[in-house]
């Protein structure tokens, strides 16, 4: 190993130091025990507070700023682990073996040979479309290659159906304590990952028909991701190299040069560090869609749907923006306060979720340091970015709980790669599809269709007047 590969280690330990030290090392335990249902909880607008689940996927304790995949702690992961492995992790539950790992890394490999679905999105005007767009139809091309529900035995049967987009409480009114809602999450429901004979046969070991099809996409959007910065640069679309890492092809295809080794660590953790988030939007938006029993291209679809909005994806573009804006260190005064006074949000700073400083910026901010050392036209923005951290935090950090959140540091990260940052919101699919797989997926064994309420605060009793008399 390298010595600037065992520098990045370090600096992701010492990372992982400072939030022990600042955050204590243990999650709640008592938070994370299976639960009775139904559950009784305070839900607000846009189900703020609402259970949708049981999950062993990954836990975000946001007061305390920790982020944990499947038991393993995020700063262990990107500082030992790879995409690859932690990909593997997120759908099975568990760190592959070494046979398991070659043969993943294989399957990732075959299935980003996707010539057919790379022609037919060319036939699209992708360079004159956002990219994003051109991701979500890339995304359900890929279904064109590939799905069981397209096939006679695949077709969920409607009469062993086991919910309907009925609510179980009548009307759309203020519940008053009505006890039907009762969570019915009993029923093993594999149907939708039905295996073909001749794929049962071809595969008795680690993965069924599900599993590929979570391989394929996982696979699939890093190849389109690079395609489509290719297609809008001109370029013709490369397929992966079978020499290189997941987070080595994914660099190599977007810009058709073989990734030095830093590079190559750096996309890797931060494939890691994006790969998972409890229920966020886009992944609640892919759950929901998969819950018809509608098939995983078009629930991933949904979730590139929900990430390209601004509330979600692509804070870290706004973020390089503030940061070019505001040029030199000894602005930031001048240009936060008039933020300030306009009340306007910074972006890069606050989250939902996490009260204290995101482990996930904990990683990006000194590793968007290594690099920017390295990198003379970047390093004048990292510094803007460390004064704006600064000021941000004495003026909002202890009243507000404001921090700077993933994306503050992981657009500098990207520049110092050479990532155009038009790319910054594709590049959280690329690597979100594998937390999005695996939640379905999760969630799929024991299907319940997503059917919240909405609180009817319309009027009644209207009388009806034809046209010619309104
Ligand atoms: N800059 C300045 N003030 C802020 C910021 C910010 N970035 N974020 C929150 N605040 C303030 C609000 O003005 C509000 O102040 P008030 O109590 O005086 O009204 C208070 O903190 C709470 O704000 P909310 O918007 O209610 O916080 P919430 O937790 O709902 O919002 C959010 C989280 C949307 C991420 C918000 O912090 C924000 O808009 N940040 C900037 C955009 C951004 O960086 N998004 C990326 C998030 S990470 C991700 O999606 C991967």
């Amino acid at each position: 190993m390298s010595k600037d590969i065992i520098h990045i280690k370090e600096i992701i330990l010492k990372a992982a130091q400072n939030a022990i030290q600042e955050t204590g090392n243990e999650p709640e335990p008592e938070l994370t025990k299976k639960i009775d249902w139904p559950i009784k909880c305070s839900v607000g607008p846009g189900l703020e507070g609402a259970i949708a689940c049981e999950s062993k996927i990954g836990y975000v304790n946001g007061s305390k700023g920790w982020l944990v995949y499947r038991g393993y702690n995020i700063f262990d992961l990107c500082a030992y682990s790879n995409f690859e492995e932690v990909s593997f992790l997120l759908l099975h539950g568990r760190l592959p073996n070494s046979c398991e790992l070659e043969t993943y890394k294989q399957k990732l490999i075959n299935y980003g040979n996707l010539n057919k679905t790379l022609r037919l999105l060319m036939a699209f005007p992708v360079e004159k479309m956002h990219v994003m767009a051109a991701l979500r139809l890339g995304t359900n091309l890929m279904r064109q290659e590939f799905t069981i529900l397209d096939t006679e035995e695949g077709k969920p049967d409607i009469n062993d159906a086991i919910a309907s987009d009925e609510d179980s409480i009548a009307m759309e009114t203020i519940p008053f304590g009505s006890n039907h809602a009762v969570y019915e999450f009993d029923k093993q429901d594999t149907r939708w990952f039905k295996k073909t004979k001749a794929e049962e046969k071809a595969r008795q070991s680690i993965d069924s028909i599900g599993f590929e099809a979570c391989y394929h996409l996982i696979a699939g959007v890093s190849v389109i991701v690079a395609a489509i910065s290719r297609i809008h640069s001109g370029k013709l679309p490369l397929e992966p190299n079978p020499d290189l890492s997941f987070a080595g092809n994914l660099l190599y295809m977007i810009s058709g040069k073989i990734p030095s080794p830093i590079e190559e660590r750096i996309m890797d953790i931060s494939l890691i560090l994006h790969a998972d988030h409890g229920m966020n939007a886009s992944t609640f938006a892919s759950m929901v869609v998969a819950s018809t029993l509608s098939d995983i291209f078009f629930s991933v679809g949904a979730g590139i749907g929900a990430l390209s909005g601004p509330l979600h994806g692509g804070a870290n573009e706004a973020v390089i923006k503030s940061l070019q804006e505001i040029e030199r260190a000894d602005n930031v005064k001048t240009w936060l306060d008039k933020k300030m006074i306009n009340k306007e949000k910074i972006s890069g700073f606050g989250h939902r979720v996490y009260k204290a400083y995101d482990p996930r910026a904990r990683i990006l901010g000194p590793l968007a340091q290594f690099l920017a050392n390295n990198s003379p036209a970047i390093m004048p923005i990292y510094d803007v970015a460390c004064e704006l951290e600064k000021q941000m935090i004495s003026k909002l950090g202890a009243e507000k709980k404001i921090f700077p959140n993933v994306d503050f540091y992981s657009g500098i990260v990207y520049s110092c790669l050479g990532i155009d940052s038009k790319l910054f919101t594709p590049l959280f699919a690329a690597s979100r599809v594998a937390g999005w797989t695996a939640r379905i997926y999760e969630y799929i064994q024991n299907n319940r269709i997503f059917r919240p309420r909405a609180i009817y605060t319309g009027e009644f009793n209207k009388k009806y007047l034809p046209v010619s008399m309104r």
